[in-house]
């Protein structure tokens, strides 16, 4: 769709502002506006609000920084972005002698030119579904030990040689802890083949390539009991073998109505104990739980396929509450920001939200900002409460 000339320009001019004006300087949490006092658009700024607290940072999809507005709002609010997708195993290195580095090469030019910094995302994917063939097989056998721990170092060495200046942090293993009672590992042909040592092989190559970074383990609902015991059992066993984990990555992928606030306490302490920092790396809240697409052997999933409350928009009392939980999680994140390194949300505004997808079709809400790019009651909350603290 052609867009009229009138915004193109006045959303040229917001950019040229961002970048030329001395942005933040203001205590409030807003943007300057001495150079320009009639300006009316929405000056407040998260990275502001926030501070030296933690980094606060966002995960979006290459294409999305091809958008002005999106990368307007980037700007005024980001510190820190996690490449979305391109620089995932599969995206950036399709066969064991070809790279595909087109994409992530435009979004750490577009941290650079921009003066933001980025998160590597992700080093080793460890499932068997987010790895290719080539990985795991060698001349038609499964891989061998030998050749899985180098393919994983010279991957490794690859990535982290060619974004180390512009990569503050690096997600270096994602998803190895097993869900439910079972192993501590998930099973996957790198837990398989080398048991913990695939891990170990991965952060002392990034640590050797970029000797400052932070390294991180990311993983999902470590939070909840079972899954942190194994988290905390894994981490201690890395340290043990020289394995240089800086963080935990809290993946963060929340949902409303879900009880996670007291077992995320317990857990900020655990880590703390551990000596570990965190990043909350991919934080959203779900506006749709989606526990029951995996209960029952997913007996539900046919109803669920068509379930789809708040496709005419959010109602009050939901937007409510989401603004609620939304304050608790950061109130929390807040109190502490002694080991938290960095918040991120996963995508820029609700329209582009994964939640939309994931694990049925369905319209989501589950960002601080709307469709339109307006923050919701839920940044109004969230700011009101950073500026108060
Ligand atoms: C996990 C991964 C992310 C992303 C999300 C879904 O959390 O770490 O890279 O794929 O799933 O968008």
């Amino acid at each position: 769709m052609m867009r009229p000339w009138s915004t193109t320009l006045s959303v040229l001019a917001v950019i040229v502002s961002f970048s030329a004006s001395p942005a933040f300087g203001q205590d409030d949490g807003s943007l300057d506006t001495t150079e320009s006092p009639q300006d009316t658009r929405d000056l407040r700024s998260l990275k502001k609000v926030v501070g030296s607290r933690f980094k606060i940072g966002v995960g979006v999809g290459h294409d999305v920084l091809q958008s002005p507005e999106d990368a307007a709002l980037i700007k005024q609010h980001f510190e820190i972005l996690t490449p979305e997708n391109c620089m995932k195993p599969q995206g950036i290195h399709p066969a064991e002698d070809e790279w595909s580095f087109e994409a992530t090469d435009r979004f750490a030019d577009f941290a650079r030119a921009n003066d933001l910094e980025l998160v590597g995302h992700c080093l080793v994917w460890a499932k068997d579904d987010r790895t290719d063939e080539w990985m795991m097989r060698e001349d038609g056998d499964p891989v061998s030990r030998e050749t899985l721990l180098r393919r994983i170092e010279t991957h490794v060495d690859t990535v982290v040689t060619r974004y180390a200046d512009v990569a503050g942090m690096w997600d270096v293993v994602n998803e190895a802890i097993g869900d439910g009672d079972g192993d501590l590992l998930r099973n996957s042909v790198y837990s398989r083949t080398t048991g913990m040592d695939f891990i170990v092989t991965a952060f002392q190559a990034a640590r050797s390539k970029d000797p400052d970074a932070l390294l991180i383990y990311n993983d999902y609902n470590c939070h909840k009991p079972g899954k942190r015991e194994k988290l905390i059992e894994l981490l201690t066993e890395l340290k043990k073998r020289g394995a240089p984990v800086d963080a935990y990555g809290m993946q963060g992928h929340f949902e409303l109505g879900d009880d996670s606030l007291p077992q995320l306490r317990e857990t900020f302490a655990a880590l703390r104990e551990l000596g570990v920092k965190v990043v909350v790396s991919e934080l959203d809240i779900d506006v749709v739980k989606r526990g029951r697409w995996w209960a029952d052997g997913g007996k539900y999933r046919e109803e669920l396929a068509s379930y789809d409350p708040y496709k005419e928009g959010l109602p009050e009392e939901v937007q409510r509450k989401l603004a609620e939980l939304y304050v608790e999680i950061f109130k929390l994140f807040d109190e502490n920001s002694d080991i938290i390194v960095r918040v991120s949300f996963w995508n820029l505004h609700d329209g582009q939200s994964w939640l939309n997808y994931f694990p049925w079709k369905r319209v989501n809400h589950p960002l601080l900002f709307d469709r339109d790019r307006t923050p919701k009651p839920a940044f109004d909350a969230v700011f009101e409460m950073l500026q108060a603290s």
